[in-house]
């Protein structure tokens, strides 16, 4: 894209619109240029700082570090996906994927060749101007917008997903992004949204662990079951609330690098790197990960727990490879649009 500045790190919206025009028709089509051009959003949209950009913001340089490895978390975005697009042809499903970072799950999913999912087409938003420009620089479709005013035409897509990362959304504009979000799916189109229980292991993590090590800390309000329900309860949706197993995996050729692997992967991710420094050992590491991550008393107490799956972080060997599995419980609404 030539360099400019405005919309994006080093592109106009002009510029952006041309380079959309001819790398990504698709996504141009469903472009709403009135809400691109509103003069109050983009200026809105501009004037955004946010600890994804990068290291000097916040955590954004190690974030995607971590993510170079689009397959961690694939056993959670598969489920979502699925639920977001129940259809036997992905191949005709338009997904928006509203907190999308610099692409995470359009990768997996470009992974998977061999999974049906391979065949949808998605779209990956977000609000941080180097986020949408390392996307575009991978070859994705991807739109600079924020979750609070999408710049999608009115029921324009089949499925909108809000996940990893919801809680970044102020409790009192969480309203706006879900009609938002239900407003540019046709009817019969789904809306996914994925987070962590306030009551859970993970809210612990992000408040005992993450909030205060890291540079920008976490102090994001996670959600209930009540909360998810409410946000949908007046909009012309049937959702309903479920628990989905989302864990974080790595491989590597044997065990201590598989665990190494996982505590450099969580050290990044959240940036909370001193905390691992601070271990005596990769053991000590993995000791850590092991009491922060225990799910068994958390799933113990849900009504209908995920079957069959883990609940504390634990190493295996399958084919040959060495693996890295740590749980980790989400919370998940699922809506339809009525027709
Ligand atoms: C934890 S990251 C997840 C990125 C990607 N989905 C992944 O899984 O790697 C959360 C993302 O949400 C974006 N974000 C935060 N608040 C947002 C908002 N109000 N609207 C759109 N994106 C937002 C951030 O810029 C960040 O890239």
């Amino acid at each position: 894209m030539p360099a400019g500045a405005g919309y994006l790190p080093s592109a106009s919206l002009d510029e952006y619109m041309s380079h959309t025009a001819a790398e990504h028709p698709a996504l141009h089509g469903l472009i709403d240029s009135a809400r691109a051009r509103s003069p109050r959003l983009l200026k809105a949209l501009v004037s955004v700082t946010n600890e994804f950009d990068s290291d000097e913001t916040g955590r954004g340089d190690s974030y995607r570090r971590a993510q170079r490895d689009a397959s961690v978390r694939w056993t959670g975005a598969r489920q979502l996906l699925q639920l977001a697009t129940r259809t036997d042809s992905p191949g005709d499903v338009i997904l928006l994927d509203v907190l999308g970072g610099d692409g995470t799950i359009a990768r997996a999913v470009a992974d998977r060749a061999d999974n049906p999912l391979a065949k949808l087409y998605i779209i990956t938003g977000d609000i941080s101007g180097e986020m949408v420009a390392r996307a575009l620089a991978l070859g994705l479709p991807a739109v600079r917008q924020s979750a609070e005013a999408l710049l999608l035409r009115d029921a324009s897509i089949d499925a909108t997903l809000l996940a990893y990362g919801t809680h970044h959304i102020a409790p009192a504009d969480r309203p706006q992004a879900v009609r938002e979000a239900v407003r540019v799916v046709k009817p019969g189109g789904k809306v996914v949204l994925h987070d962590f229980d306030t009551a859970s292991p993970m809210a612990r993590f992000f408040t005992e662990v993450v909030h205060p090590h890291s540079a920008a800390g976490h102090g994001y309000a996670h959600f209930s079951r009540a909360e998810l329900s409410a946000l949908f309860a007046e909009l012309p949706v049937s959702a309903s609330v479920l628990d989905v197993y989302d864990p974080l995996i790595v491989e590597a050729d044997d065990r201590e690098t598989a665990c190494a692997r996982m505590c450099r992967y969580i050290a990044d991710m959240y940036g909370v790197q001193e905390v691992f420094a601070a271990h005596r050992d990769t053991a000590a590491s993995w000791a850590f990960l092991e009491e922060i991550f225990d799910h068994s008393r958390y799933a113990a107490e849900l009504v209908d727990a995920p079957p069959g799956v883990p609940h504390r972080p634990f190493l295996y060997e399958s084919g040959g490879r060495w693996f890295a599995e740590v749980p980790r419980m989400a919370i998940v609404a699922v809506a339809e649009k009525r027709a």
